[in-house]
């Protein structure tokens, strides 16, 4: 943590300098405001945006320095929110102007005046987050902490500078942000702002989809999420957001037979796949994967516990959740879901021995994913018998391996059938037919059960011998 009287060191980058020299033409008073003095003297060197207050009009102030700079770049004005931003190659810099809000306890509508920068502070999320550098000529480089943020910053506590409830329902995402700033600096929520969340969990119902997956992705990025996860839990956001995920929050007994909490097996499956991958739609596929089992639980003498066809509802689930909170039902919505929908296969392989043609298949359904399906397989072991847990990695080596020596000789990944449709077409003057359709799928099935390698000639003379049985004549042959 960088502790000092001033904070000149932390204003290098140029832009500084001509802010505060647009901001004295303009006879107004400016600052640096938020994430990027929290994290200068956290000495957390994120790429951050950066943030302006100006005491006065913020919009004015970002056009006054559009031209002091050399190309007079241009201004993006957000009239409805009194904000405008520069956007340069690396970094975003953002104006507002300082302002005061007042809530009426009859309007859900804030009156926004223009305020001082202390009025301004009062009304940001967390006191860490409303220190301010002043760009101002005579105190240029001071902080300005009217709410002790440094210390807050030192004892690595989220504290609201106002009465939390206050803070709390002017934005209710900020109950997220709390849990998230906890997650990622690894600090600790002040008692009575979590005693708040929990009782204002229900007003995160006002709030998009949209701002809510931001901070769930956040949260997912972080090195544990699962201490993100358990705080959301407790304070009963998640209930709201992802019930999901709470209804795997159970463990029931009967005849003496119990099955695992899948709500805490699946924090421990996210925290271990995040040691293996940064991508963020892997991190969701393993918070997601167990989704199914909550509805498909049910239990018989026999079995015990079961969960059968989890993963195929748990993909339908997949769908809802990202329709329900605005995410992108794209490509990655169905790499989710084709992760979760398979998330069962190589641990089913990995319990056998594990055989060329289940591998081949296996490379042959994941494609071009596999070795993600790999990650989150290998995540998803949390056996506490040591003996299971090795003997589980030691078969997912083995899979590893043969999913290399495979496809290196099957090439299945991106399995295109070495004979089309078309030439079976010609070689036996067929119009678009179900023996078509036969044909190419026994083809596929010698290939994947290792009959046959995937070749031409060898497809070929397989295909002869069943369009034999299937008392097909050739009429244009090709060998
Ligand atoms: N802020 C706030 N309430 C919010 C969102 C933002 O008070 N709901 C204020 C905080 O002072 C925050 C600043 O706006 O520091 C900038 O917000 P944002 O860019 O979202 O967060 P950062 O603090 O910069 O951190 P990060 O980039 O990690 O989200």
């Amino acid at each position: 943590m960088i502790e000092s009287n001033n904070y000149k060191e932390a204003l290098q980058n140029p832009i500084f300098e001509i802010i505060s020299k647009a901001a004295e033409q303009l006879n107004v008073q400016s600052y640096v405001i938020g994430g990027f003095v929290r994290d200068y003297i956290l000495e957390r060197n994120s790429k951050k945006d950066i943030d302006i207050v100006a005491v006065g009009s913020g919009i004015e102030l970002a056009l006054q320095v559009s031209e002091l700079l050399p190309n007079k770049p241009k201004v993006q004005v957000f009239k409805n929110y009194g904000t405008a931003m520069l956007r340069f190659e690396d970094i975003d810099i953002e104006f507002v102007g300082a302002r005061k809000e007042s809530y009426q306890a009859d309007s859900r509508n804030p009156m926004v005046e223009d305020g001082t920068l202390e009025d301004d502070q009062n009304r940001r999320d967390f006191t860490i987050n409303a220190l301010a550098f002043s760009l101002n000529k005579e105190t240029y480089g001071d902080l300005v902490d009217p709410f002790n943020g440094i210390q807050d910053l030192k004892d690595k506590r989220i504290v609201t500078p106002l009465e939390p409830n206050i803070t709390y329902s002017d934005d209710p995402l900020r109950m997220m942000r709390a849990i998230r700033f906890a997650n990622q600096l690894n600090f600790t929520i002040d008692e009575t702002s979590l005693k708040s969340i929990t009782e204002n969990s229900e007003r995160i119902d006002i709030i998009s989809g949209e701002r809510i997956v931001e901070e769930l992705n956040k949260i997912l990025m972080c090195d544990t999420p699962s201490k993100g996860f358990l705080l959301l839990y407790k304070t009963n956001l998640l209930e709201r957001i992802l019930p999901e995920l709470t209804a795997l929050n159970s463990v029931e007994e009967i005849e003496g037979q119990t099955h695992k909490n899948n709500f805490y097996h699946t924090l421990e499956v996210v925290d271990n796949i995040c040691k293996n991958t940064d991508d963020v739609w892997l991190r969701w596929s393993a918070l997601l994967h167990d989704i199914g089992k909550a509805p498909t639980k049910r239990y018989n003498k026999k079995q015990g516990w079961t969960f059968h066809g989890h993963e195929f509802l748990g993909g339908k689930m997949v769908k809802k959740i990202f329709q329900r909170l605005h995410m992108p039902l794209n490509h990655k919505m169905r790499f989710v879901q084709k992760m979760v929908i398979m998330s069962s296969r190589p641990i089913v392989l990995s319990e056998e021995a594990v055989t060329d043609s289940a591998v081949r298949r296996l490379v042959f359904d994941a494609g071009e994913d596999v070795e993600n399906l790999m990650t989150l397989c290998e995540a998803d072991i949390t056996t506490k018998n040591p003996k299971k847990f090795k003997k589980y990695h030691n078969n997912f080596t083995i899979v590893r391996k043969k999913i290399v020596e495979v496809e290196e000789r099957d090439h299945v990944r991106n399995f295109q059938p070495p004979i089309t449709g078309e030439e079976i077409m010609e070689i036996f003057n067929l119009p678009p037919s179900r023996e078509i359709g036969q044909l190419k799928e026994s083809i596929k099935e010698a290939i994947l059960e290792g009959e046959i390698p995937n070749e031409y000639e060898a497809a070929y003379d397989f295909m002869m011998k069943k369009a034999t049985i299937m008392g097909l004549q050739v009429v244009n042959p090709k060998m």
